[in-house]
C-alpha cells in the first residue's frame, strides 16, 4: 500500500498536462482496486463451522461437532485440508466417527499423535453445546 501510494505521488508530480494528470489519477485508483482485490483473494478462512445432524433421532441429544478455522490456521495452511480432505463448502464432505477411526477426515490428524484423538475425555472438545 505505502509503496504504491508513493509511486502514484511521483507520477502525479512528474506529469504536467491536465489530461495526463487525469489519466494518472485514474491509473492510481485502478491500482488500488487491484491491490484490494488481491488481498481479498488471499483470503481469510471463515470462522467456526458448526456441523448439523438434523433429523437423526438417535444422536439428537448429543451436540454436533464444531470446527474452528482459526485454531487450525495457527499450524496449517489452507492446502493442508483443501481440497484433499475437505471441500471448501460447508456440509459438502461427510464426516462420521467411523471415518475418523479409519484415519480419514478429521481423523487424519486427530489420532492421538498429531492432535488429540477421539477418546472419552476429548469428546466435548469437538462436541460443544451451542451457547444459548
Ligand atoms: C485443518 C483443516 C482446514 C484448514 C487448514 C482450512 N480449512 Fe477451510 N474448512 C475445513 C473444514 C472441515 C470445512 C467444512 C467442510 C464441510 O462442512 O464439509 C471447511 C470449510 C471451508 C469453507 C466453506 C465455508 C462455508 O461456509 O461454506 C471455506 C470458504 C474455507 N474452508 C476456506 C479456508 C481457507 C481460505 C483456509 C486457509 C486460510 C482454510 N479454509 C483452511 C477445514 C480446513
Ligand atoms: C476431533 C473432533 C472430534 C472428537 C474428539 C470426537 N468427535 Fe464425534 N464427531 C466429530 C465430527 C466432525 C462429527 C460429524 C458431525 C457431527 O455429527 O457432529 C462427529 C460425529 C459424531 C456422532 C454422530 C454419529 C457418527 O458416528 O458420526 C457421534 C454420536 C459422535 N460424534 C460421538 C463422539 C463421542 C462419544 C466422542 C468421544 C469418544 C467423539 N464423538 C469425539 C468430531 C469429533
Ligand atoms: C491437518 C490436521 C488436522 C485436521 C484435518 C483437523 N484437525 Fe483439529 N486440530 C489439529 C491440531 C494440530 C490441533 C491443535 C493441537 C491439539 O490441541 O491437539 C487441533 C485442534 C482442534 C480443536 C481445538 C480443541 C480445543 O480444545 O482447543 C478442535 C475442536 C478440532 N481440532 C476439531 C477438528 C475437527 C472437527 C476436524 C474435522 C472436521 C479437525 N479438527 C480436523 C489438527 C487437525
Amino acid at each position: 500500500m505505502v509503496t504504491s501510494t508513493l509511486a502514484c505521488d511521483m507520477k502525479l508530480t512528474m506529469k504536467k498536462k491536465e489530461t495526463q494528470l487525469t489519466q494518472s489519477i485514474l491509473g492510481c485508483v485502478l491500482m488500488l482496486f487491484v491491490i484490494q482485490a488481491t488481498a481479498a483473494q488471499a483470503g481469510t478462512a471463515p470462522g467456526d463451522i458448526r456441523y448439523s445432524r438434523e433429523g437423526d433421532v438417535e444422536t439428537e441429544s448429543f451436540p454436533p461437532s464444531v470446527f474452528q478455522h482459526w485454531v487450525h490456521r495457527i499450524q496449517y495452511r489452507c492446502d493442508a485440508c483443501h481440497d484433499s480432505l475437505f471441500e471448501m463448502k460447508q456440509g459438502s464432505t461427510p464426516v462420521t466417527m467411523d471415518l475418523m477411526k479409519e484415519g480419514k477426515v478429521c481423523g487424519t490428524c486427530h489420532n492421538g499423535e498429531l492432535a488429540f484423538g477421539a477418546t472419552l475425555q476429548n469428546c466435548n472438545r469437538c462436541h460443544v453445546s451451542p451457547v444459548e
